[in-house]
């Protein structure tokens, strides 16, 4: 059975101790469920939370007196900066994340490129940086409704793959670890989520992109989730589709009952 990666974006929700109740709920249910104790301990299954900045800190704390950070659980930020330190009024450098022991984050998610305007370069440069500084990138892509429609889907996001990777260290450790989120923008937050097997198209050749610049020998292994309206009630149609490893949630991720019942199934 594979591993599932089930990844949880707070977006700008949740406050610092809200952020704090999540995780000790989380604690709770792992208590009084032996079915995810057993996923995660097996390593079947690895949560992966993304709150705000300003509860990064104190949501990992709480992570680490739970024990939760020993039980395959992680906390992550949702963007960060490339440079280690400067003159870049309101933003947070991922050595301010190596700070507090947070070591992944979001890269290029579609709220950042859409509505904060980051392009293709500044992505692939936050990706350069979180590679060589200790960062897990969770580098993510798709396609508008209207890209879609017209029929520009593999085009788009062969260009955002090829942009991030092209010209990185060719540093099989480090290259690993880059987890992938295909993200359609018109199914985040619509509640309406990509059909399983339109997913798998799009995985698949995000997939067949990644080997295109870095090779086959990273493309096999490369992890890939899949985003936008995921829920309990789709989600084990897609994360039964051979070329998506886990799903990347953003609503549905807000209460401990509907994130786990994601992945319910899969016990
Ligand atoms: P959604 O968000 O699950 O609310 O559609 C997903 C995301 O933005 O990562």
């Amino acid at each position: 059975m594979k591993k599932i990666y089930l990844y949880g974006n707070w977006k700008m929700y949740k406050g610092i101790e809200q952020s704090e109740n999540f995780i000790n709920d989380l604690g709770e249910y792992m208590e009084d469920n032996s079915w995810l104790r057993q996923m995660l301990k097996n390593d079947r299954l690895e949560i992966g939370l993304f709150p705000s900045f300003t509860s990064l800190a104190s949501a990992q704390k709480v992570l680490t007196s739970t024990g939760l950070d020993k039980m395959n659980v992680h906390i992550g930020s949702q963007n960060f900066y490339y440079e280690e330190k400067g003159a870049f009024t309101g933003e947070v450098s991922w050595s301010m994340l190596n700070e507090i022991n947070c070591n992944s984050s979001l890269i290029g998610h579609s709220e950042r490129r859409h509505i904060f305007g980051e392009s293709d370069e500044m992505i692939s440069q936050k990706l350069r940086s979180a590679l060589s500084n200790g960062i897990i990138p969770v580098l993510c892509c798709g396609e508008t409704l209207e890209e879609r429609e017209n029929g520009e889907t593999e085009r788009v996001v062969a260009r955002q793959i090829s942009t991030s990777l092209q010209d990185l260290d060719n540093n099989k450790s480090v290259v690993e670890n880059i987890i992938y989120a295909y993200e359609p923008v018109w199914a985040i937050g619509t509640g309406r989520s990509a059909m399983p097997e339109d997913a798998e198209d799009v995985c698949r050749y995000t997939r067949k992109c990644i080997s295109s610049v870095l090779g086959e020998k990273y493309s096999g292994n490369a992890k890939i989730l899949y985003g936008g309206s995921v829920k309990s009630s789709n989600a084990e149609s897609l994360l039964n589709q051979p070329d998506i490893d886990g799903v990347l949630v953003g609503g549905a991720s807000l209460q401990v009952d509907s994130f786990l019942d994601i992945v319910k199934s899969f016990a």
